[in-house]
């Protein structure tokens, strides 16, 4: 009797090792996106007085507008993006909230989305839910898991409506540099499709200081929507609150759906998204800064245990290790890695069926847990090859 649209859509396999370990606390736990930061202090107090003062009722739907011009700051700051805070910037509920919208808004029945493979559990079924086709587009370990245009060409055809593009990628951390970028805007403009950059790790890239965010290419801005997070640039995750930026006609139409699904994001959680974005920057290098000595720390552990093979990653808070020396399928290793080590991680199936062979680790954890996961996997791991 249930809606038959909704069978297509597979849980988060994440869920699987996540329900595994629940209530558990022998476990050393690597599975979840979570930095392991507290959201900074000025952030929080931003919270407290928004409630104080009275800033607890119904806000426009694409959120309040000086919320709105501090994120037109941030884009101008941050991301060289030029958005006009009335008609080309909403607040929305995460990332998340942003992506479904953009997917709703953009994708007719049986139009193909491209998304990448491995990529984030979400993007498919954001697809499907707005009736479209997902088309996994291969990040290879060759390139560092960075997207390159001439990948994606081949799969176009002239049902493409849409191509989700994630860079720092989650799972692999994989980044995809300008010149790729540039080349994916030209092939939206010339094939006539749309782009939603998902740039929920947009302040967790090591390779350099200076960003290019895809959504500053101003020849192509009616093509490109970018979906910003405030979860992991200021350890946000509980607090639920991104916001969007593209088109006046596709902000439009996503700010009259967002209506009718949550009204608008809290209230309380915008006054404290304008405080992250407006207030000192010094927690993001911090967390940055810190993200990138445990990717060190983990890297180095990780390569020196026969049959892994991995290379640093250029962003995000994960790795995305090779273990198909092992000769088992990844949720197998997954499973075992579990019962005789006690330390959890992701099956990189989970991900796409292109990321079998790999098993995602978030080392957005102390380094004494890296440190002890390291230890209990490199006396594991080296038996299975004998
Ligand atoms: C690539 C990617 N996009 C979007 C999200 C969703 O983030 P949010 O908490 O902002 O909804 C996540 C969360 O893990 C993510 O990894």
């Amino acid at each position: 009797m249930l809606a038959s649209r909704n069978q297509a859509i597979q849980a988060s396999q994440i869920r699987l090792i996540f329900n595994k370990i629940v209530g558990r606390n022998d476990i050393i736990n690597l599975t979840a996106g979570i930095p392991d930061f507290d959201t900074p202090p000025h952030i929080i107090e931003a919270a407290k007085r928004a409630i104080d003062e009275g800033y607890t009722r119904y806000t426009h739907n694409a959120g309040y507008i000086e919320t709105r011009e501090a994120v037109a700051q941030k884009l101008k700051r941050d991301n060289n993006i030029d958005a006009d805070p009335v008609t080309e910037i909403m607040m929305t509920a995460g990332g998340m909230g942003g992506l479904l919208l953009a997917n709703l808004v953009l994708v007719n029945p049986g139009d193909e989305v491209l998304i990448p493979d491995p990529g984030f559990v979400s993007h498919g079924p954001h697809a499907v839910m707005a009736g479209g086709v997902p088309i996994p587009v291969p990040l290879n370990k060759e390139n560092n898991f960075g997207l390159r245009a001439e990948d994606i060409e081949p799969l176009i055809t002239d049902k493409t409506k849409l191509m989700i593009l994630n860079s720092p990628n989650n799972p692999t951390g994989g980044v995809t540099e300008e010149k790729e970028l540039r080349k994916i805007a030209d092939l939206a403009m010339e094939h006539d499709f749309y782009i939603v950059a998902d740039e929920a790790y947009e302040q967790f890239n090591f390779l350099t200081d200076r960003p290019f965010f895809i959504g500053s290419i101003e020849e192509a801005h009616d093509r490109i929507v970018s979906i910003f997070s405030f979860s992991k640039t200021y350890a946000m995750t509980g607090w639920r609150i991104g916001a969007a930026t593209g088109p006046e006609e596709i902000i439009a139409v996503m700010t009259k759906l967002q209506e009718h699904v949550i009204a608008m994001p809290t209230s309380i959680a915008q006054k404290a998204a304008e405080a992250a974005v407006i207030g000192p920057q010094d927690c993001v290098r911090e967390m940055r800064e810190s993200f990138r000595q445990r990717r060190d720390l983990i890297v180095k552990g990780l390569s020196a245990i026969d049959g892994v093979e991995l290379d640093p990653p250029g962003g995000a808070f994960y790795v995305f290790p090779d273990i198909s020396a092992f000769g088992l399928k990844s949720y197998d290793l997954v499973m075992k890695l579990l019962e005789e080590t006690r330390v959890a991680l992701v099956h990189g199936s989970a991900f796409g069926a292109n990321g079998e062979g790999y098993v995602r680790i978030c080392y957005a954890v102390s380094r004494d847990r890296i440190e002890k996961a390291i230890a209990a996997l490199e006396t594991f791991l080296p038996k299975l090859l004998r």
